[in-house]
């Protein structure tokens, strides 16, 4: 046996995963414990350069019990969730076997050997920008390579599935749908790609993340109290979904952006009226203190359709998840540049921010809005289709610019791992 426990050796891989923002939304499961929905969704995968997850996953004889660090905190890995995605990834383990470093770890190894998991996240995880999605797919993923399993993507993804629903669409890049599925045991429940990042790359997306935000009801609990009291959920399940994502699918394929957006705001606004027809209704922002952000949410969707109007052909899609952020998808670059001038002129930094810290990710589009600096927000006139000059300064804390991103990658430049190769500790 060449696995001897006392041995000091760490193996470790290190992986990136993207986040995703869904355009069908998710909403209800018909399995609590296997995360199995009542309806097909569909999601754009966000730039990994602008919003991803890193996680470190090492193994070592030495290794005493699994752990787990967050954003450099440990945190328990007690719960259903963590302990199902681990259990299904050690099932299908295989035999890896280093001989540089004469290091070889057999199958049945794997029972006996802990692991050590260390992740983070580019972006606040606080901002509600579904960095648990990013971070489920990226654990298994890199979990996946360490343990030399054999399966796909898709396969992958409905192992991810059960650590949070959304995640299973981060292992694709472009644009995924999540087959819902119909065994019982979750087997069909699984993510494909239906384009990849290359297919629409015109497309800009522009998150305006609120800084007035109060914990969030948490999407799972949300659910299951839309389940089990909502007959809107019971009827966009049955009737509405299944057609709309027909449509979505086309929407895509053809780039018909005036589809495309069509369907993708509706979607927000069905899954918001789901929301509001659950018993008692889900406000996500239910504190008057926050008054200000429903008011923000309201505004910004007309603001969206009273330009698409103007225009005669929409230029921006909108769609809103479990909270206040704004995902906004304009058509094209010339389209970006015309909304982030009409965002910064409603939605001005407070005084003392700086531009540069005020629009995250892609800043190319600043310059295309003609917006090198502070000043030339302050010129700014008004959007011609609408009358009011009032802003709203502090609203929103910042802007984050992005496209289309790619998939899962593995790193292998071991200066981005997160745990120590020596001790399999947090760097
Ligand atoms: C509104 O995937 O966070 O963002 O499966 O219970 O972990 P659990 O829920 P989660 O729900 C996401 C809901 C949504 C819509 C979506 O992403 O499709």
């Amino acid at each position: 046996d060449l696995l001897q426990m006392g041995e000091k050796w760490v193996l470790m891989k290190t992986a990136q995963t993207p986040t995703n923002i869904a355009v069908i939304k998710y909403w209800g499961k018909r399995d609590e414990t296997l995360i199995l929905p009542v309806n097909d969704s569909i999601s754009v995968t966000l730039d990994p350069a602008h919003l991803c997850t890193t996680t470190t996953v090492a193994v070592s004889p030495a290794f005493q019990q699994d752990r787990m660090w967050l954003n450099g905190k440990e945190m328990s890995l007690s719960g259903g969730r963590y302990q199902n995605c681990l259990r299904e990834i050690r099932k299908r383990a295989r035999e890896v076997e280093d001989k540089e470093r004469g290091i070889k770890i057999e199958k049945k190894d794997w029972e006996k050997l802990h692991l050590h998991i260390a992740s983070y996240n580019n972006f606040p995880t606080a901002a509600g920008l579904a960095s648990s999605a990013a971070g489920f797919a990226c654990l298994v993923f890199a979990l996946a390579k360490l343990m030399n399993v054999s399966e796909d993507e898709s396969q992958l993804s409905a192992i991810a599935r059960q650590g949070s629903g959304s995640a299973c669409r981060s292992l694709f890049g472009g644009f995924v749908k999540w087959i819902m599925g119909k065994e019982d045991d979750g087997s069909d429940s699984l993510a494909v790609q239906l384009v990849d990042e290359k297919h629409w790359e015109d497309l800009f997306i522009i998150i305006a993340v609120v800084s007035s935000r109060q914990k969030e009801t948490s999407s799972t609990s949300g659910m299951r109290e839309s389940v089990e009291t909502s007959s809107l959920l019971q009827h966009r399940a049955k009737e509405v979904v299944p057609k709309r994502t027909i449509q979505m699918e086309e929407a895509i394929q053809y780039r018909d952006f005036a589809s495309f957006a069509k369907l993708a705001c509706a979607d927000s606004n069905q899954f918001h009226a789901v929301c509001l027809d659950t018993l008692p209704p889900i406000f996500y922002m239910n504190d008057t203190s926050h008054r200000q952000v429903l008011v923000y949410i309201c505004w910004i969707i007309s603001y969206v359709e009273k330009w698409n109007r103007s225009e005669g052909t929409p230029q921006v899609a909108y769609t809103f998840d479990a909270g206040p952020n704004a995902v906004l998808i304009a058509r094209d670059r010339k389209a970006a540049a015309q909304l982030i001038q009409r965002l910064l002129f409603y939605f001005p930094p407070k005084s003392d921010t700086d531009l540069d810290s005020y629009l995250l990710g892609d800043k190319t589009i600043l310059k295309d809005a003609g917006l090198e600096g502070l000043e030339d927000v302050k010129a700014l006139s008004p959007p011609p289709e609408n009358g009011s000059a009032q802003k709203y300064p502090g609203d929103v804390s910042y802007f984050i610019c992005t496209r289309p991103g790619k998939g899962p990658i593995l790193l292998s430049n071991d200066k981005l791992a997160l745990l120590d190769p020596e001790t399999g500790l947090p760097k």
